[in-house]
């Protein structure tokens, strides 16, 4: 049985640093993601990019770099039952890796579908989410939230995916048909081992105010996104995204200048709102644009600043597909 999994990335339209408090997210699957073309085998062998990576079926094993990420799935699944059956393929991805588009958490989705199907093993969407969430931490130490696994398995097309991190209560937001959702990267790359990501989450524990205010307003521009959405009314929701973006800015302090200037940039290029998406240290911005002038904005974005950018499309969650690799249009 050779069969081809797919994984989407993310783009957060809003809720940012709220889903390790057990707040709200609203992020939306998009059309860039990851797929793995595998078959059964007694042990772990995928290979992505030239780069190969072997372990045991149970994720046992010595491993380094993003072999990481699929022994400590293996590894998580393997504590929840999962029968040691292996797997053996190639991964190819169109979604660039620590651009702040949820790049590792699709890695893990795409790799943990593949392991529950060749051991017909299986799991609700959400328990998924939450092992790959698990595996994060297991692999590299990064303490992150349920965001990107969450939008990975649950992203709906049309639809922003409205997700409580404390209750994971979840409902889907479908977006309006005039609005374009624009993700611009900034070439900027971080790696959350290592960058601020866990001191954040370390300062908002011990109730530093500043950090305590972002997620409280975040919440709450989460709800007035919601609406706003739920009314068409995009220019409001340009006006929330920039108080996000000030306040990822100036309380959680996790953009950048790079950051800070290329969302300055989508706002001339006649972008209805923008921010950083994903978690900041450099990585993209997410903006908004009427669908019609989507593609003239980007093209000026880009002719100021960032590396790559994308109208992106609106995807379903990660899924099995057996045939042709490619996502879903
Ligand atoms: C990263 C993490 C997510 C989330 C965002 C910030 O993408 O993986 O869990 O915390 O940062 O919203």
């Amino acid at each position: 049985m050779e069969a081809t999994f797919w994984a989407p990335g993310r783009v957060n339209l809003i809720g940012e640093h709220t889903d390790y408090s057990g707040g709200l997210v609203l992020p939306v699957a998009i059309h860039l993601g990851i797929g793995l073309t595998a078959q059964p085998a007694d042990r772990i062998a995928l290979v992505s990019e030239g780069e190969r990576v072997h372990v045991a079926a149970d994720g046992s094993g010595e491993t380094d770099g993003w072999g990481r990420y699929p022994a400590a799935v293996a590894q998580e699944l393997a504590a929840l039952g999962r029968p040691a059956v292996g797997v053996e393929g190639v991964i190819q991805a169109d979604l660039p890796r620590g651009a702040g588009l949820g790049s590792s958490g699709a890695l893990e989705v795409v790799v943990a579908l593949a392991l529950c199907a060749v051991a017909d093993f299986e799991l609700e969407p959400l328990e998924l989410a939450l092992a790959c969430q698990r595996a994060e931490r297991r692999a590299v130490g990064v303490p992150s939230g349920i965001l990107d696994q969450a939008a990975s398995l649950l992203g709906r097309k049309g639809s922003a995916l409205l997700l409580d991190c404390g209750t994971l209560e979840h409902r889907w937001i479908e977006l309006p048909e005039r609005l374009a959702i624009l993700v611009v990267d900034s070439g900027e790359r971080h790696a959350h081992e290592g960058s601020g990501y866990g001191d954040r989450r370390r300062e908002l524990e011990a109730g530093d105010p500043r950090r305590v205010r972002h997620v409280q307003t975040e919440n709450e521009r989460v709800r007035a996104a919601v609406e706003a959405l739920e009314r068409q009314d995009v220019q409001t929701l340009g006006s929330i995204f920039a108080a996000s973006h000030a306040s990822l800015r100036d309380d959680y302090e996790v953009s950048t200048p790079t950051l800070d200037r290329l969302v300055e940039a989508a706002l001339d290029a006649g972008a209805l709102g923008a921010r950083l998406t994903g978690g900041g240290f450099g990585g993209s911005i997410v903006a908004l644009a009427g669908r019609d002038d989507a593609d003239a904005v980007l093209q000026r974005i880009l002719e100021r600043a960032g590396t790559q950018g994308w109208v992106v499309r609106s995807a379903d969650g990660a899924i099995q597909r057996r045939g042709r690799p490619e996502p879903p249009s």
